[in-house]
């Protein structure tokens, strides 16, 4: 049977060995997706006995997207510019890694009938979270793409990474003003602790759109705070999660998986 894992550490968490047995039933593919746990400094090693193995291809989580990187023989433009890897294909002898993190957002979005062309965009940090929807971000064209950050060096690494001068600067909290942005995503990990970018109501207009990353039981600590300064539409990470699934599952067995059931089957569990 082909063999398919999440590698990550810690990985009990993850939901991938889930949706991606769900997708496989659901498109009547015949594969195996377990979750493997590597020691924090084994990632290559583990990956090694896992190609030997006869596997196929793996997803790789926190903290090995950038080991996944580095081991890569053919990187895709996506995972060149975040950085990093979520999905690697072993073909013939090689390994062939991509990042589908910054088009599940898209996908997401777009399941929720969100779209970033020809808009104001807001990005919130700029850590490897935020430098992964980048590319993606930018091919949907929006009129202008703000980035910012607590350090404001790393958002502006980020936007001279796009080479687009007239469509994205970078700023720090402080230096936002008074302007108001069409979508919000915010990619800080600071509601990890429960905290809130330092940012103010003044963001958001009367249809502002508010997309937190991060997702939980309940509204995110950001998107409560949106929500509680007047926005009517957020949208936590969750889609985007099952969304890079789909990607993967795509990648490897070539069939697109619908994700109407896995999103209602996590969203139960969650809540
Ligand atoms: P990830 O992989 O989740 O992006 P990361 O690379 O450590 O994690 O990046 C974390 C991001 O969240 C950074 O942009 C960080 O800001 P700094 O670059 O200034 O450190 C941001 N962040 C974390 N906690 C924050 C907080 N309380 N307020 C604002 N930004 C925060």
């Amino acid at each position: 049977m082909d063999k398919y894992a999440v590698f990550g550490n810690p990985i009990v968490q993850s939901k991938s060995p889930l949706i991606h047995q769900q997708f496989a039933s659901q498109t009547d593919q015949v594969m195996e997706y377990s979750a493997i746990l590597p020691e924090v400094d084994g990632f290559k090693d583990a990956i090694k006995l896992f190609i030997q193995s006869g596997a196929k291809g793996c997803n790789v989580t926190a903290p090995f997207k950038h080991d996944a990187y580095e081991i890569a023989d053919e990187l895709s433009v996506y995972a060149k510019m975040a950085g990093a890897v979520n999905t690697l294909s072993f073909i013939d002898g090689q390994i062939v890694a991509d990042n589908t993190d910054g088009r599940g957002l898209i996908a997401d979005l777009k399941h929720h009938k969100v779209e970033l062309n020809n808009k104001r965009v807001l990005l919130i940090g700029a850590g490897g979270a935020a430098r992964g929807v980048l590319l993606p971000l930018m091919d949907e064209q929006p009129s202008h793409l703000t980035i910012v950050n607590r350090t404001v060096s790393k958002a502006q690494q980020l936007a001279d990474m796009l080479n687009s001068e007239a469509k994205v600067n970078a700023v720090g909290f402080d230096e936002l003003g008074t302007q108001s942005f069409d979508v919000v995503i915010n990619a800080s990990s600071s509601g990890l602790s429960k905290q809130l970018p330092p940012v103010t109501a003044n963001i958001f207009h009367n249809t502002s759109i508010c997309y937190d990353m991060v997702y939980g039981a309940g509204q995110t600590t950001f998107n409560q705070w949106a929500v509680d300064n007047g926005v009517k539409r957020v949208i936590d990470g969750l889609g985007m999660l099952i969304e890079q699934a789909a990607l993967s599952f795509q990648i490897w067995r070539g069939v697109k998986p619908a994700t109407e059931q896995i999103r209602t089957t996590l969203r139960q569990q969650l809540n």
